[in-house]
């Protein structure tokens, strides 16, 4: 049905500025975190995405009050004595990141109780090194009906070494040891521009944390923290979202309010690949080049390529001049835009963990649906370049992460509805 449908008009080059959304992937951790602070958080730069309006429910679902101020601004009003657990099954299945509620209850009210996350389309979410991670700091946990129960009776601070630097597994322990007495030694650590914002939130409340944006995280436990205001960082794979549909729609878009830094990788690839790519003091200006030169690409924990960019250079990769090689190597299941991207005249072989894209002259529109976020972005940018129009369905998973993206997209001369 139309409703949750996007139709893409192919064939208009970008031209113009756009300015990018705060990130969804730290205003989500900064909202389960704001629960740790009795009063009230105030959060600037946060997204009007569906994943946040889905956390505000969850929010009021357990006592935190949350409300949009006149400002653009979210207020999240924490009450005195205990929040109310678990958050309803409902609401968690529809956000994976409801399950950093595990760091930010115990370390509020000593107990927990989440809900394993359910499989969603990019791979099974497990949370084996959140649990390994909460219970070196003391926390008993057992699983029961497809929830986790957890408890503090004597915390003490721990050493984790994580086996894969998972950002989720990361931030729970990082919230939990905040309010853990004692040192946390965190090792292997993920070092995502997320985790960093989290950690400067939390020593803004009170917290002592030092070493995010490394391997090693140390974290000394305090009695209390504190409510604040925090604006929070831009979103670096909007932003990379945006610099593609630059180079893949053949014109020019500069991308503002970024933090150069956290797109290295991605600014790296675009050359590779021919686009112009610079950064001034407003942003990054992206020029698409005179055609799109294969690269491979391996995605890995940052600071290597991020996973959540993939989707997005597969299809550049689509219309360039060779093959490309995509190894994904932080999921095990996100290749699913392939058969799509195929669908609109791409030529696309998937080995396993590994995806060739041999680049054709042409993609042309037609009927194609979103697996997951991400793929779902990917495939407005393949439209914006196909011959035709294409209708990309189930694009209720689009609006999850990306603030205003037709409105955003058509001020640059796209024809999106
Ligand atoms: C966060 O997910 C992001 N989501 C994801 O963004 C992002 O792709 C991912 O980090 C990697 O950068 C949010 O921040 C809300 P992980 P997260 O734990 O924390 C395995 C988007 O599109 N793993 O780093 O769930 C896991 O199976 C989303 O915005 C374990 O094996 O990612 C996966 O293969 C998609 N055991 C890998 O680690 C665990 O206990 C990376 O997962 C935890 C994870």
């Amino acid at each position: 049905m139309l409703k949750d449908s996007l139709l893409v008009e192919g064939g208009h080059p970008l031209y113009g500025k756009v300015r990018v959304s705060g990130a969804k992937n730290a205003g989500l951790v900064l909202m389960t975190a704001s629960i740790m602070a009795d009063g009230e958080t105030i959060l600037d730069n946060l997204p009007r995405i569906r994943d946040v309006e889905v956390m505000i429910q969850i929010l009021n679902d357990i006592g935190a009050k949350s409300k949009w101020n006149e400002d653009g601004s979210l207020s999240i009003c924490s009450p005195a004595g205990s929040l109310k657990n678990p958050t309803s099954y409902e609401l968690a299945k529809k956000l994976r990141a409801s399950n950093l509620f595990l760091g930010a209850m115990l370390g509020r009210q000593a107990e927990a109780v989440v809900s394993l996350p359910g499989g969603c389309d990019i791979g099974s979410r497990p949370m084996d090194l959140h649990l390994k991670g909460v219970q070196a700091l003391g926390a008993e946990t057992q699983i029961e009906h497809g929830y986790i129960y957890a408890s503090m009776k004597h915390g003490r601070g721990g050493r984790v070494y994580l086996d894969f630097p998972s950002v989720g597994a990361t931030e729970n322990i990082m919230m939990l040891a905040a309010k853990t007495p004692g040192i946390t030694i965190i090792e292997n650590a993920a070092k995502e521009p997320e985790i960093v914002d989290l950690a400067n939130f939390l020593n803004a409340m009170g917290a002592k944390i030092r070493g995010t944006g490394t391997d090693v995280i140390k974290v000394e436990g305090v009695e209390e923290l504190k409510a604040i205001r925090h604006a929070i960082i831009p979103d670096r794979i909007e932003a990379g979202t945006f610099m593609v549909a630059a180079a893949i729609s053949g014109g020019e878009i500069l991308v503002e309010n970024v933090i150069p830094t956290h797109l290295h990788p991605v600014v790296a690839k675009l050359k590779e690949m021919g686009a112009f790519v610079e950064e001034n003091d407003q942003g990054i200006l992206v020029r698409a080049g005179e055609k799109v030169m294969p690269v491979d690409i391996k995605t890995l924990p940052y600071p290597g390529f991020p996973t959540d960019m993939q989707s997005q250079m597969m299809a550049l990769l689509c219309l360039s001049r060779g093959s490309s090689i995509i190894v994904e190597n932080v999921f095990e299941n996100r290749f699913q835009i392939v058969d799509e991207l195929n669908r609109m005249g791409a030529k696309i072989k998937v080995e396993g963990h590994t995806a060739v894209v041999e680049g054709v002259k042409t993609l042309y529109g037609t009927r194609v649906k979103a697996t997951d976020l991400r793929a779902g972005a990917a495939l407005v940018l393949a439209a914006l370049a196909a011959r035709g129009q294409t209708v990309i369905e189930n694009a209720i998973h689009i609006f999850r992460g990306y603030e205003n993206l037709s409105e955003k997209l058509n001020q640059l001369g796209a024809k999106v509805q």
